[in-house]
């Protein structure tokens, strides 16, 4: 009914709308003002998380992408080797588990049934298995030796939006509790990071405020065949995301590529009038970076691209290569994708719903994919 939609048409429009409140949630009591991480509820100990030597993500779809972005943050705050791989390949090829790694299954559901078959296979091969999981008591949680639950509430439409950018909250806060437990020397970096994800809440609300134009543009591309998705760093699973979403909602052909791929192949699709979205990454601290997509972005415009720029707000860099530019406030590169993603689901919503589809209630999927 139109009471449990909040008054929205689609169930995908009051989720995303919902997320600044999902983020507060699941920040709720885990983090504190001064900085230190509660986690106990994850019911794996201090001890267990010292021994870790190496961390495996397992997960599909959305919750894989949250995946690809933790490993940037895991590895680069704790200095564990993490490797991420979607859920049903993980069984098949052998991998390498031990009592010393930890999985970490990624479902918003807990009832994925590629990621459950992967959860019980490492289990099998000994590794501790940590879930993120959305949905209390369910069945990737109940298998697992811990679990660190979303706090986004009920998500009824097929695409997953808060719970994605609650996951990304649940895989920061594991990496700084990692370092935490671990001793790792809290620099300076990390401190602002912290105090960051707290005002995350805030930043997601804003950029709702702001996303009006990106609902117009969304209904003039409606007619395009392709659009392809551009990132480096954590804009790169940011920009698989956005592709996901066009694809699972609108039915359109979309694909990203990490922007220093493009010479190594993709650069031969552009052609005049392709929309071209990139995520930028903040012109702050890790300039090279930035620089480095600022070519990619010149190099297809070059060629023809209609491009659409995500950068950071006052960043006017990129201002002369941008046939559209959405500012999305500046925060650290590694928390950009919360932020960054928010655009890429008004887009793909806005879109599907300009060629009349049902965003709640996509073609051929099911929220949670229980069969292998
Ligand atoms: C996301 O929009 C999709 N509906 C899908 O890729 C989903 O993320 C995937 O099936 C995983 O679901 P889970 O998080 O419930 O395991």
């Amino acid at each position: 009914s139109a009471a449990e939609k909040g008054g929205y048409d689609y169930f995908m429009l009051k989720e995303i709308v919902e997320q600044p409140r999902a983020i507060a949630d699941t920040l709720l009591g885990r983090l504190s003002v001064g900085g230190e991480l509660t986690l106990d509820e994850m019911r794996l100990s201090a001890q267990d998380l010292r021994s870790v030597e190496k961390i495996v993500i397992i997960a599909c779809g959305t919750s894989y992408h949250a995946g690809l972005i933790a490993k940037y943050a895991i590895e680069h705050w704790c200095r564990i080797p993490c490797e991420v791989e979607v859920a049903s390949e993980f069984r098949y090829r052998d991998p390498i588990l031990d009592r010393q790694t930890l999985v970490i299954a990624i479902s918003q559901s807990g009832e994925s049934m590629d990621t459950l078959m992967a959860v019980r296979y490492a289990r099998e091969q000994r590794a501790k298995v940590l879930a993120i999981c959305n949905v209390n008591g369910s069945t990737i949680p109940r298998e697992s030796d811990g679990v660190l639950y979303t706090h986004a509430g009920p998500e009824v439409g097929v695409a997953a939006t808060k719970t994605f950018l609650t996951q990304l909250a649940a895989c920061y806060l594991i990496g700084l509790y990692l370092a935490q437990v671990r001793g790792l020397k809290f620099g300076d970096e990390i401190d602002a990071v912290i105090a960051q994800l707290a005002t995350m809440p805030e930043h997601v609300e804003k950029v709702l405020d702001t996303v009006g134009p990106v609902r117009e543009l969304a209904r003039s591309l409606s007619d395009a065949d392709t659009v392809l998705f551009l990132g480096r760093h954590v804009g790169y699973p940011v920009a698989m995301e956005g592709a996901l979403k066009l694809k699972e909602l609108a039915y359109m052909h979309a694909e990203a590529f990490a922007a220093g791929e493009l010479k190594h192949g993709p650069i031969a699709l552009i052609e005049e009038g392709l929309p071209v979205v990139v995520v930028v990454p903040s012109p702050q601290g890790r300039s090279v970076l930035h620089d480095k997509i600022v070519s990619n972005i010149q190099e297809v415009r070059a060629r023809g691209a209609r491009t659409i720029v995500i950068a950071e707000e006052g960043d006017e860099s990129v201002r002369p290569y941008s046939d559209v530019l959405i500012e999305i406030p500046a925060v650290p590169t590694l928390l950009q994708p919360i932020v960054a993603t928010v655009p890429m689901q008004v887009f793909a919503c806005e879109l599907a719903l300009a060629k009349g589809n049902d965003v709640d209630q996509p073609r051929n999927l099911a929220k949670s994919v229980t069969v292998e």
